[in-house]
Parts: structure tokens; sequence; C-alpha cells
């Protein structure tokens, strides 16, 4: 694992940021894994602004998120797929139609995990995905206590989730208590993973996550398992850990 010690969050982001720009300016027709959640929005922010300069071009992308809401539908203002529009889609220029969620109006569950699945395959695998890290150590859905080996699947959201998430929602009787997400295995299949973490609240799920066992109740403490991982975390979510690197 590599690890890049940042002073803050927008330090955290710019490094990150460098990280995934360099992916594309290498490799243009990257497919790219991505996430939501408060931690990357700085690094999308910052990926944007060096598009508009004219420094990255994201027309040759694909991207596949990690996770969404069941019930919810794309223009929903909780959905995933609209705070990756207003995050970073609608401010460069990936094409659309190379944009890719979990329908959370999906009829058929199974039939909706299957075509996600087709997806990741059609797409010749995951170059870069890019993670962050709940506080009881879930990585896109994956909760604590489920199985390493699965594909994208259907989740039932913890109540710790549920709670850490209702910020977002006007209570958290609002909040979807299920979701879709790529599974361990898929997150495991990337070429490389890019973990971003950042503030106090992080720092013990930080060490559990990757100095710690890795145990299912621990979902995160996987990624000690993968051969490229890199890791961007500010001091305050960094200052518990201890492993040479
Ligand atoms: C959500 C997302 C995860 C994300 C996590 C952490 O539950 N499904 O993919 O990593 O929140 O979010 P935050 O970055 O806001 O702490």
């Amino acid at each position: 694992m590599r690890i890049y010690h940042a002073e803050h969050y927008d330090d955290m982001s710019r490094k990150a940021a460098n990280i995934l720009s360099a992916q594309v300016i290498l490799k243009p027709a990257s497919v790219l894994g991505l996430s939501t959640g408060s931690t990357p929005v700085g690094l999308y922010r910052q990926l944007a602004e060096w598009y508009r300069k004219g420094d990255v071009d994201f027309s040759g992308v694909t991207t596949v998120n990690l996770d969404e809401y069941q019930g919810l539908a794309p223009d929903d203002p909780q959905s995933y797929a609209r705070f990756m529009r207003e995050n970073f889609f609608d401010h460069i220029n990936v094409k659309r139609e190379n944009t890719h969620l979990p329908d959370g109006l999906a009829a058929d569950a199974e039939r909706e995990c299957a075509r996600y699945e087709a997806i990741l395959r059609d797409s010749g695998g995951l170059d870069m995905l890019l993670l962050g890290i709940g506080h009881n150590g879930h990585i896109g859905f994956n909760e604590p206590g489920g199985a390493f080996e699965k594909g994208t699947h259907l989740v039932t959201l913890t109540q710790s989730t549920i709670e850490a998430n209702q910020r977002f929602f006007p209570s958290a009787d609002d909040v979807p208590r299920h979701a879709y997400t790529m599974g361990i295995r898929s997150i495991m299949q990337a070429r490389t993973i890019v973990v971003v973490v950042s503030g106090a609240s992080k720092a013990g799920i930080v060490r559990r996550a990757f100095a710690g066992p890795v145990t299912p109740e621990v979902p995160a403490s996987v990624l000690q398992l993968h051969n490229n991982v890199i890791l961007v975390g500010d001091r305050e979510a960094m200052k518990q850990l201890r492993i040479e690197n």
C-alpha cells in the first residue's frame, strides 16, 4: 500500500485529484469506479477545475459508480445519480452514456445486479476505483458482516449507516433502508484502488481498516489484501495509523 499524507481536506482532495487525473492522462479511455459521500466532493471540484483549464480530458472515460439507494429516482435530490451529476459529471466532458450507476427504480433487483455486473465485465474492469470509508468500515454499501466474495448485490443498511447518512435527508425516516452496491469481489478486482479519508471522526476506522486484522466485521480491512492500494488521508484521519510506508 502506498500512503500519501495530506495536511487537511483541501490538500487531500488535491493529492487524490492528481492521482485520478494522472490515470486519465496516461489512459484516456480509463474505466473509473467512483464514490459519493462528502469526502470526494473536493477532489471532484478540483478535477472539474483542471478540466476547465484544459489539463485533463474526460471524453474517453467510462465511469461505474459504487452504489445507489434502492427506491430513489435518478433525479431525486438524495440519489447518488443526482449527486454525481451535480458534483462532477455536469462540470466535465464525460459522455453521459458512459456514466453508470445502479438503477434505484429497477423493478427486479436480481436482474439489476446482473445488469450491473455485465457493465463491469463489458467495460473490461475498473482501472482505478475511488473509495471512501464509512465510520463502521463499510466500503460502497458493503456493511460489516457481509461476505467478501459477493458481486453487485442489494443490501439492508445498518442503523449506523442510516444515522450517518441522515444528514443528507430531512430525517432518519427518509433514508432508504436498502441500497445496491458493488460487492467486495468487484471492488477487489479493480486494478488500482484510491482510498480517501479526512477528519478526526475517521481516525479510528482508518486504524482498524489498515492496521487491524482482515475481517468481514471491518469491510475496508480487505483492502490490505489488494496489491495496489493508494491511501490518501489528511492529518486528522491518519493520526492513529502507524505503519511503515
Ligand atoms: C456512504 C457511501 C460510501 C461512502 C461513505 C462515507 O455511505 N455509500 O460510498 O464512502 O458514505 O461517506 P463520507 O465520505 O461522507 O464520510
